[in-house]
């Protein structure tokens, strides 16, 4: 049924990657596009309107609730931050009214509570939401985010030729590295020349970029999350060998305990995601998450799969009849064999659990010393199974069931 090589570069040795010290594992945290969206209404709308206030409310909460514990360090401004008009003399300003400590206090405020902070700009005349945009100030503003202490940069390409990106992203790039300051590069810079029908040169991009958006924008339904999973299933040569350790893909935010995911919808959107060596940046809103969806955000063995050090992309390794299995290496690594995390996902939606049966061996797992194998959302350990076992899983309708099998040293006698 399925026959499953894993050819692994190692990248990292092969790229001429950005080495900068930081995205060492995919960055965790929490960002306000896709929950909080161009909300500057604080007169109507005070507790969700993009503020200081809703900034500083998010950071007591990773704090406060776990997150911070099980990973989530950054918190990241998205769009709609600024007055409308840079100052005098050529600098950006935070919105007056809606930050009115400035963004230095803002900072200063996320860094006081052990988290790191992160700013969105655009490499265009203007951000997507008509904000002004870095062309022309790009010096000044590289150095404006290292004064005021970021950790993070979003790169937006709204308003901008997709053509000239390559030179864009890369100055941008090199002058965020020329302040000093070490700042996580989020670029846009492939998904904007795809959308223009150019070929993104991603040894380029890995170059310059700790991680970078491939796709769309993520929306609050579940047909969102599925075209994402296929664009990241059906392009996966191009794209799945880009990852590494510093370079990621960047298949958009977590929209976890928002509207549009069931339960079920939610695990599969988590699963996926630490397959794919995802970002996890959740956009949701941590004052009213309900629990059974914050306990996905803060399942341990699932971010463990996410954060792996090897940083290999996984990829899926089957997809029939609505059936698709998705699988990683990960550590322990045993001389040459690999664990793997493994993600059955149903994407059918007659209403019953399909059971799913298969070998060890059929999944990749083929050293005869075997593999420890255990459920990651239901905490279930098998034992040590081997490649000619023959496991079932029951998957719920757009559902997952997620497994790892660790290799197992060979038992001398
Ligand atoms: C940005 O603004 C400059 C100056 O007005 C203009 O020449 C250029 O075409 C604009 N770029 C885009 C992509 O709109
Ligand atoms: C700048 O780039 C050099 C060379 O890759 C790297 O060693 C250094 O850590 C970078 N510095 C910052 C602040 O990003
Ligand atoms: C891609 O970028 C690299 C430099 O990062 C360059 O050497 C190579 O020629 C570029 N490839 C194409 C097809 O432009
Ligand atoms: C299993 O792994 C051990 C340790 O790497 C190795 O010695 C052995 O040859 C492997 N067996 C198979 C069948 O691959």
């Amino acid at each position: 049924m399925l026959a499953i090589v894993w050819i692994i570069l190692l990248s990292s040795t092969l790229c001429n990657c950005l080495d900068n010290g930081l995205a060492k594992t995919p960055p965790m945290g929490w960002l306000s596009w896709e929950r909080f969206r161009c909300n500057t209404d604080c007169v109507n709308d005070p507790d969700n309107c993009i503020s200081e206030n809703l900034f500083q409310t998010m950071t007591d909460i990773v704090v406060a609730d776990g997150y911070a514990s099980v990973g989530y360090e950054y918190i990241n401004i998205d769009d709609c931050w600024l007055e409308k008009h840079r100052s005098h003399d050529g600098k950006l300003v935070a919105d007056r009214k809606r930050f009115p400590n400035g963004i230095k206090a803002l900072s200063d405020y996320i860094h006081s509570r052990g988290l790191k902070f992160g700013i969105y700009e655009d490499y265009g005349n203007y951000t997507c939401a008509g904000y002004p945009g870095i062309i022309g100030y790009e010096e000044k503003d590289a150095l404006q985010f290292a004064d005021w202490n970021v950790d993070y940069v979003k790169l937006d390409g709204c308003y901008a030729l997709p053509y000239d990106m390559d030179h864009g992203y890369s100055t941008f790039g090199r002058l965020l590295n020329s302040t000093g300051k070490s700042m996580v590069y989020s670029c846009s810079w492939p998904v904007y020349q795809i959308y223009a029908g150019i070929q993104p040169n991603y040894s380029a991009i890995q170059t310059h970029c700790n991680l970078w958006r491939n796709y769309d924008d993520i929306q609050d339904s579940w047909a969102s999350v599925e075209n994402i999973i296929d664009y990241y299933g059906n392009n996966q040569d191009l794209i799945a060998p880009n990852a590494g350790p510093g370079h990621w893909n960047d298949p958009d935010m977590l929209i976890i305990g928002n509207f549009g995911l069931s339960y079920e919808q939610a695990k599969t959107q988590f699963a996926i995601w630490s397959i794919l060596a995802a970002p996890l940046l959740m956009s949701v809103d941590l004052r009213t998450i309900r629990p059974q969806f914050k306990q996905i955000l803060q399942n341990r063995k699932i971010i463990a799969v996410d954060q792996d050090p090897l940083g290999i992309q996984g990829r899926r390794i089957y997809k029939h009849k609505g059936i698709e299995i998705w699988s990683r290496p990960i550590g322990p690594l045993y001389q040459n064999f690999y664990s793997y995390a493994i993600a059955f996902v149903n994407r059918r939606t007659d209403g019953t659990p399909s059971d799913i049966s298969v070998t060890l061996k059929e999944l990749g797992l083929i050293n005869f010393s075997g593999y420890r194998v255990e459920d990651l959302y239901e905490n279930v350990d098998y034992g040590v199974l081997y490649p000619n076992t023959k496991i079932k899983v029951k998957v719920n309708p757009s559902g997952v069931v997620m497994l790892k099998g660790e290799v197992q040293y060979p038992v001398d006698l």
